[in-house]
């Protein structure tokens, strides 16, 4: 076998892993989410959890990549405990699962980007999404989103990863700002950023319930965490760079970017008096294209943003594809190029029932969602809490000037906060299954 890859730099490192943040999660789910549950309320649970909760969660996941050098499911064997493996393995199939439909609405994105070049949706949102969502066609885009992802892949972790989303993570951010600072001259968005900005808390105390759960999970999904992806780009660090300090990095900028979206989404929303809490898979395409159907240069608009999630999309898909794929690279001699387009080609005949139909792509995400990914996340926190402690510290504290006491602290989020934080959702999440 040939020597493993590296990143060529620090910050290659970063930009792949935000890309891997920034996705559908940020700029699509999250200002719906908000909308759902009641606004600002619900920002600032989803904060919360995304520091005190996510952020230690991803250092964990980032100690054991670094250490191993290795795929999640060799990561556990390769530091001395072959039984938990299996943790690598739920992580694993979960990036497989996640991307067969993940891709599905890539492939919606690519359609909305032409149909909004011809305007296609200008005459009837919802029609326009119910014709293209479903059927033959959103099987060929789902094929040509998976074949975007593939052709990134199989070029390799410098050459392919870290060199395309150098491209793609500022280009999301230029873009997403320039609408931000184009939304913020809408008549009538004002009360956008009120709804968006100014949390109420008795909406908060009164719902709590419901929001901790959600704030919860959107965290864990946006930061990438329970599939394996930070773990398998960690694996490629070679470096001893602070693990804290990138890992804030990567945090402050993907949370930076969702609320970027937000500050397009709300005021666009609210100059048209559309009720932003119509959340939902589908809702949320039927209706910013029906607000861009409104606008002045709609086309223009509705192309730009429907290629910021374009390429926030791509970039968290070559993720989840590369995890898999690192799993084939690191056990066969075959090449990097063949593995990815036969995965690929895998994870597509998995998706294709996602493009027949809205409530089977909703039944994937909710396995995913509910089941796969927190019980993925909990596990590994164990690991490293527990089982693996005293080498997890060391490793964190590797090349930073951090202190002991910092590096207990993390520990003792790792082993208790964080875990029954995701405990939570997992039981509430369960339970959403069952019903
Ligand atoms: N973080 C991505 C998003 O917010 O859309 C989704 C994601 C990508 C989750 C990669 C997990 C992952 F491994
Ligand atoms: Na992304």
């Amino acid at each position: 076998m040939s020597q493993r890859e590296t990143w060529a730099t620090r910050v290659g490192f970063i930009i792949a892993a935000v890309g891997s943040a920034v996705g559908l999660g940020n700029v699509w789910q999250f200002p719906f989410q908000t909308g759902a549950n009641g606004g600002a309320a619900f920002i600032v649970v989803y904060l919360a959890a995304v520091f005190v909760i996510g952020f230690p969660a991803m250092l964990a996941e980032f100690v054991i990549g670094r250490r191993a050098e290795r795929n999640p499911i060799d990561a556990f064997a390769r530091l001395g405990h072959r039984d938990w493996r299996v943790v690598g393995a739920i992580g694993t199939i979960s990036a497989f699962w996640i991307l067969s439909f993940y891709s599905v609405v890539g492939g919606w994105v690519i359609r909305y980007i032409v149909g909004s070049a011809t305007g296609a949706y200008f005459s009837g949102s919802e029609a326009y999404f119910g014709a293209i969502s479903a059927g033959p066609e959103a099987i060929g885009l789902h094929a040509l989103f998976m074949a975007l992802t593939v052709g990134v892949v199989a070029f390799g972790v410098t050459d392919g990863i870290e060199r395309s989303t150098k491209l793609m993570v500022p280009s999301i951010v230029v873009l997403l700002g320039g609408l931000a600072i184009w939304a913020a001259t809408l008549d009538g968005g004002g009360a956008g950023y009120a709804y968006y900005l100014s949390p109420d808390i008795d909406t908060l105390v009164a719902n709590i319930g419901s929001i901790l759960p959600a704030a919860v999970g959107q965290a864990f999904f946006t930061l990438s965490l329970g599939m394996g992806a930070m773990l398998t780009y960690a694996s490629y660090l070679g470096r001893d760079d602070s693990l804290p300090a990138d890992g804030a990095t990567i945090v402050v900028l993907n949370t930076f970017v969702g609320l970027l979206a937000g500050l397009v989404v709300f005021p666009i929303l609210f100059s048209l008096g559309i009720d932003p809490g119509s959340g939902g898979l589908g809702a949320a395409f039927i209706t910013l294209a029906g607000a861009f159907a409104q606008l002045p240069a709609g086309r223009l608009l509705g192309v730009v943003f429907f290629v910021v999630l374009l390429l926030a999309a791509l970039s968290s898909a070559i993720s989840l594809l590369e995890v898999v794929t690192a799993y084939l690279v690191d056990n066969t001699d075959r090449s990097r190029s063949t593995l990815a387009v036969g995965l690929g080609a895998a994870i597509f005949v998995l998706g294709v029932p996602s493009a027949f139909g809205l409530s089977i792509l909703a039944w994937y995400n909710a396995i995913a969602y509910n089941l796969l990914l927190p019980l993925s996340v909990f596990c590994l926190l164990i690991f490293v809490g527990w089982v693996d402690a005293a080498d997890a510290v060391t490793e964190l504290r590797r090349g930073t000037g951090l202190s002991e006491g910092g590096a207990t602290a993390w520990l003792w989020f790792v082993r208790t906060v964080v875990p029954l934080g995701v405990l939570v959702t997992l039981l509430l999440g369960l339970q959403s299954l069952a019903v």
